[in-house]
């Protein structure tokens, strides 16, 4: 890798509140912004992660799931360097996760390796909490790995669980965290201030 500024990719199968949050980061830091976002992939047309790329004039892309062997090649033409997974569903295909290991980050909605692995995402999660009686919840970033919610975790957040929560209310509070926590992380790794792992 060189010096250069970094070129970020966020993907994102749903309404890119996280995707919001990295893109104001980066503006709110100026020039001392890594890089910039210099694309949104989604794997649903109608996410509204690509409205909110292509309200900044971001490259918005919508890769469907049958096309998946393409997001290789898509990055390649992007020139992108660096890659924040927010909300995306897909599993990202395992040449990609080689080519961006140690470059390529995740943030999961609860405190893993708790609440994670295949088929935890979104409500999902939240609700397995509640259920649990877990007293404690929080997102965790992590390195992306070839398997779900496996990299090595850099940054966990705790976040309370009071009883007679709802799920909701444990996910718009966990959310709040992600959006503190996630864009000084993606900036840091663009920056080249993340150990790199993977
Ligand atoms: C977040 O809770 C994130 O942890 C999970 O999916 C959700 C995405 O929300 N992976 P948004 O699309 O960024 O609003």
């Amino acid at each position: 890798m060189t010096d250069s500024p970094a070129r970020l990719a966020v993907f994102a199968s749903g309404g890119g509140s996280n995707l919001q949050a990295i893109l104001d980061h980066f503006d709110a830091l100026g020039t001392d912004a890594p890089g910039i976002v210099a694309l949104v992939l989604s794997d649903r047309s109608e996410a509204g992660a690509l409205e909110r790329a292509r309200a900044r004039i971001v490259p918005a892309v919508w890769l469907p799931r049958d096309r998946n062997s393409e997001m290789g090649a898509i990055l390649r033409e992007h020139r992108i360097t660096h890659v924040a997974l927010a909300g995306y569903l897909r599993l990202v295909p395992s040449a990609v996760v080689r080519e961006y290991q140690g470059r390529m980050v995740n943030v999961h909605p609860a405190l893993l390796p708790a609440f994670g692995g295949p088929g935890m995402y979104g409500h999902r999660v939240h609700e397995a909490v509640v259920k649990a009686g877990a007293r404690v919840t929080g997102p965790t970033v992590h390195f992306v790995s070839e398997h779900y919610d496996e990299g090595a975790i850099i940054a966990q957040s705790e976040v309370a669980v009071q009883p007679g929560d709802t799920a909701e209310q444990v996910a718009a509070r966990v959310l709040e965290q992600e959006h503190r926590i996630y864009p000084r992380i993606v900036a840091d790794l663009c920056a080249g201030r993340l150990a790199a792992a993977g």
